[in-house]
Protein backbone atom coordinates (compact mmCIF):
# COMPACT_ATOMS: atom_id res chain seq x y z
CA UNK A 1 0.00 0.00 0.00
CA UNK A 2 1.38 3.78 -0.85
CA UNK A 3 1.29 6.02 1.51
CA UNK A 4 -1.34 8.35 0.10
CA UNK A 5 -3.60 4.68 -0.15
CA UNK A 6 -2.64 4.09 3.71
CA UNK A 7 -3.52 7.71 4.67
CA UNK A 8 -6.89 7.58 3.45
CA UNK A 9 -7.18 4.43 5.13
CA UNK A 10 -6.21 5.37 8.11
CA UNK A 11 -8.05 9.09 8.57
CA UNK A 12 -10.35 9.06 11.10
CA UNK A 13 -12.38 12.17 12.49
CA UNK A 14 -11.12 13.11 15.63
CA UNK A 15 -13.46 14.55 18.10
CA UNK A 16 -11.45 15.79 21.16
CA UNK A 17 -8.87 18.30 20.97
CA UNK A 18 -5.89 19.29 23.24
CA UNK A 19 -5.34 23.29 23.12
CA UNK A 20 -2.05 22.59 20.61
CA UNK A 21 -2.55 25.51 17.77
CA UNK A 22 -2.52 24.56 14.49
CA UNK A 23 0.44 26.83 12.46
CA UNK A 24 -0.90 29.42 10.16
CA UNK A 25 1.94 27.79 7.31
CA UNK A 26 -0.26 24.94 8.05
CA UNK A 27 -3.60 26.51 7.85
CA UNK A 28 -2.95 27.78 4.23
CA UNK A 29 -1.18 24.58 2.96
CA UNK A 30 -4.57 22.76 4.18
CA UNK A 31 -6.46 25.50 2.59
CA UNK A 32 -5.18 25.71 -0.50
CA UNK A 33 -5.85 22.40 -0.86
CA UNK A 34 -9.40 22.92 -0.67
CA UNK A 35 -8.98 25.52 -3.41
CA UNK A 36 -7.73 23.14 -5.57
CA UNK A 37 -9.67 20.33 -5.12
CA UNK A 38 -12.03 19.82 -8.34
CA UNK A 39 -15.36 21.37 -8.55
CA UNK A 40 -18.08 22.07 -11.04
CA UNK A 41 -17.25 23.71 -14.61
CA UNK A 42 -14.24 25.33 -12.30
CA UNK A 43 -16.77 27.94 -10.97
CA UNK A 44 -15.02 27.95 -7.38
CA UNK A 45 -18.22 28.89 -6.69
CA UNK A 46 -17.53 28.01 -2.79
CA UNK A 47 -16.12 30.30 0.31
CA UNK A 48 -13.72 29.20 2.88
CA UNK A 49 -13.79 31.27 5.95
CA UNK A 50 -10.69 29.99 8.44
CA UNK A 51 -11.92 31.19 11.99
CA UNK A 52 -8.32 30.92 14.28
CA UNK A 53 -8.92 33.90 16.12
CA UNK A 54 -10.24 32.62 20.12
CA UNK A 55 -12.33 35.26 20.80
CA UNK A 56 -14.56 34.57 17.43
CA UNK A 57 -14.44 30.51 18.28
CA UNK A 58 -15.85 31.84 22.08
CA UNK A 59 -18.47 33.61 20.47
CA UNK A 60 -19.41 30.89 18.27
CA UNK A 61 -19.30 28.20 21.07
CA UNK A 62 -21.49 30.67 23.45
CA UNK A 63 -24.06 31.10 20.44
CA UNK A 64 -24.46 27.53 19.44
CA UNK A 65 -24.59 26.86 23.00
CA UNK A 66 -27.62 29.16 22.95
CA UNK A 67 -29.03 27.91 20.13
CA UNK A 68 -29.17 24.05 21.60
CA UNK A 69 -29.74 25.19 24.73
CA UNK A 70 -27.16 23.61 26.19
CA UNK A 71 -24.27 25.57 28.51
CA UNK A 72 -22.62 22.39 28.23
CA UNK A 73 -22.36 22.13 24.40
CA UNK A 74 -18.63 21.70 22.86
CA UNK A 75 -19.71 21.98 19.37
CA UNK A 76 -16.06 21.90 17.99
CA UNK A 77 -14.99 19.36 20.54
CA UNK A 78 -12.09 22.04 21.57
CA UNK A 79 -10.46 22.29 18.06
CA UNK A 80 -8.74 25.74 18.07
CA UNK A 81 -9.86 26.81 14.98
CA UNK A 82 -12.94 25.75 11.92
CA UNK A 83 -13.08 26.44 8.66
CA UNK A 84 -16.62 27.17 7.27
CA UNK A 85 -17.72 26.63 3.79
CA UNK A 86 -20.47 28.46 2.42
CA UNK A 87 -21.77 28.25 -1.69
CA UNK A 88 -23.26 30.55 -4.12
CA UNK A 89 -26.84 29.68 -3.91
CA UNK A 90 -27.06 29.85 -7.70
CA UNK A 91 -24.96 27.06 -7.65
CA UNK A 92 -26.19 23.46 -8.59
CA UNK A 93 -23.10 21.68 -7.86
CA UNK A 94 -21.91 24.17 -4.49
CA UNK A 95 -22.79 21.16 -1.75
CA UNK A 96 -20.68 18.48 -4.19
CA UNK A 97 -17.83 21.20 -4.91
CA UNK A 98 -17.81 22.01 -0.79
CA UNK A 99 -17.76 17.76 -0.33
CA UNK A 100 -14.59 17.77 -2.96
CA UNK A 101 -12.90 20.66 -1.18
CA UNK A 102 -13.29 19.32 2.29
CA UNK A 103 -11.81 16.00 1.25
CA UNK A 104 -8.97 17.58 -0.27
CA UNK A 105 -8.35 19.72 3.28
CA UNK A 106 -8.96 16.76 5.33
CA UNK A 107 -6.47 14.14 3.48
CA UNK A 108 -3.99 17.45 3.72
CA UNK A 109 -3.83 17.74 6.87
CA UNK A 110 -3.58 14.04 7.97
CA UNK A 111 -0.59 14.57 5.60
CA UNK A 112 0.36 17.12 7.73
CA UNK A 113 -0.39 15.20 11.33
CA UNK A 114 -3.35 17.52 11.45
CA UNK A 115 -6.42 16.12 13.16
CA UNK A 116 -10.19 17.28 11.76
CA UNK A 117 -13.50 16.27 11.63
CA UNK A 118 -15.95 16.74 8.89
CA UNK A 119 -19.03 18.37 10.44
CA UNK A 120 -22.60 20.04 10.11
CA UNK A 121 -23.48 20.33 13.49
CA UNK A 122 -22.12 23.93 13.97
CA UNK A 123 -24.48 25.17 11.13
CA UNK A 124 -26.78 25.39 13.96
CA UNK A 125 -24.77 29.05 14.27
CA UNK A 126 -26.97 30.27 11.63
CA UNK A 127 -30.27 29.56 13.12
CA UNK A 128 -29.33 32.11 16.09
CA UNK A 129 -31.19 35.44 15.84
CA UNK A 130 -27.42 37.18 15.51
CA UNK A 131 -26.96 34.78 11.93
CA UNK A 132 -26.30 37.95 9.89
CA UNK A 133 -23.88 39.03 11.90
CA UNK A 134 -21.62 35.76 12.31
CA UNK A 135 -22.03 35.49 8.38
CA UNK A 136 -20.18 38.77 8.78
CA UNK A 137 -17.75 38.17 10.88
CA UNK A 138 -17.30 35.02 8.61
CA UNK A 139 -16.95 36.93 5.82
CA UNK A 140 -19.21 35.19 3.65
CA UNK A 141 -20.15 36.61 -0.13
CA UNK A 142 -23.31 38.34 0.38
CA UNK A 143 -26.25 35.77 0.08
CA UNK A 144 -23.90 32.64 0.26
CA UNK A 145 -25.05 29.57 2.05
CA UNK A 146 -23.12 27.68 5.19
CA UNK A 147 -22.82 23.89 3.90
CA UNK A 148 -20.55 22.40 6.04
CA UNK A 149 -17.74 23.35 8.63
CA UNK A 150 -14.15 21.88 9.57
CA UNK A 151 -12.52 21.55 12.36
CA UNK A 152 -8.84 21.39 12.83
CA UNK A 153 -6.24 20.59 15.36
CA UNK A 154 -4.35 18.10 17.55
CA UNK A 155 -6.60 15.44 19.35
CA UNK A 156 -6.32 15.12 23.08
CA UNK A 157 -3.70 12.95 24.73
CA UNK A 158 -5.05 9.33 25.13
CA UNK A 159 -8.14 9.80 22.64
CA UNK A 160 -8.71 6.86 20.39
CA UNK A 161 -10.95 6.47 17.64
CA UNK A 162 -12.13 3.40 15.83
CA UNK A 163 -14.54 3.38 12.45
CA UNK A 164 -15.80 0.73 10.33
CA UNK A 165 -17.31 0.18 7.34
CA UNK A 166 -20.03 -2.15 5.25
CA UNK A 167 -17.69 -3.61 2.78
CA UNK A 168 -20.87 -4.76 1.18
CA UNK A 169 -21.75 -1.72 -0.10
CA UNK A 170 -20.27 -1.98 -4.05
CA UNK A 171 -21.24 -4.05 -6.73
CA UNK A 172 -18.12 -4.80 -9.50
CA UNK A 173 -20.16 -5.08 -12.52
C1 LIG B 1 -21.54 15.19 5.70
C2 LIG B 1 -20.94 14.85 7.05
C3 LIG B 1 -21.43 15.47 8.16
C4 LIG B 1 -20.88 15.19 9.42
N1 LIG B 1 -21.31 15.90 10.52
C5 LIG B 1 -20.81 15.61 11.72
C6 LIG B 1 -21.24 16.33 12.86
O1 LIG B 1 -22.03 17.28 12.77
N2 LIG B 1 -20.75 15.97 14.07
C7 LIG B 1 -19.84 14.95 14.20
O2 LIG B 1 -19.43 14.65 15.33
N3 LIG B 1 -19.37 14.27 13.13
C8 LIG B 1 -19.84 14.56 11.90
N4 LIG B 1 -19.37 13.89 10.80
C9 LIG B 1 -18.30 12.85 10.95
C10 LIG B 1 -18.89 11.44 10.92
O3 LIG B 1 -19.47 11.16 12.16
C11 LIG B 1 -17.75 10.42 10.60
O4 LIG B 1 -17.16 10.72 9.36
C12 LIG B 1 -18.30 8.98 10.56
O5 LIG B 1 -18.77 8.59 11.82
C13 LIG B 1 -17.25 7.97 10.12
O6 LIG B 1 -16.12 8.03 10.99
P1 LIG B 1 -14.65 8.27 10.41
O7 LIG B 1 -14.68 9.57 9.64
O8 LIG B 1 -13.75 8.35 11.60
O9 LIG B 1 -14.33 7.10 9.54
C14 LIG B 1 -19.86 14.20 9.53
C15 LIG B 1 -19.36 13.59 8.39
C16 LIG B 1 -19.88 13.93 7.16
C17 LIG B 1 -19.27 13.31 5.91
Amino acid sequence: MNDTTKLIFERRSVKAYCDKLVSGADLETIVESGLWAPNGRNLQSRFFSVVKSPDLMDKFIGAIREVRNDPAANPFYGAPCVIYISADPESTMADLDAGAAMENMILCAASLGIDSCFMVGPLSLFTHADADTFKEDLQMPENYRPVCALILGYRADGYTVESTRDMTKVAYI
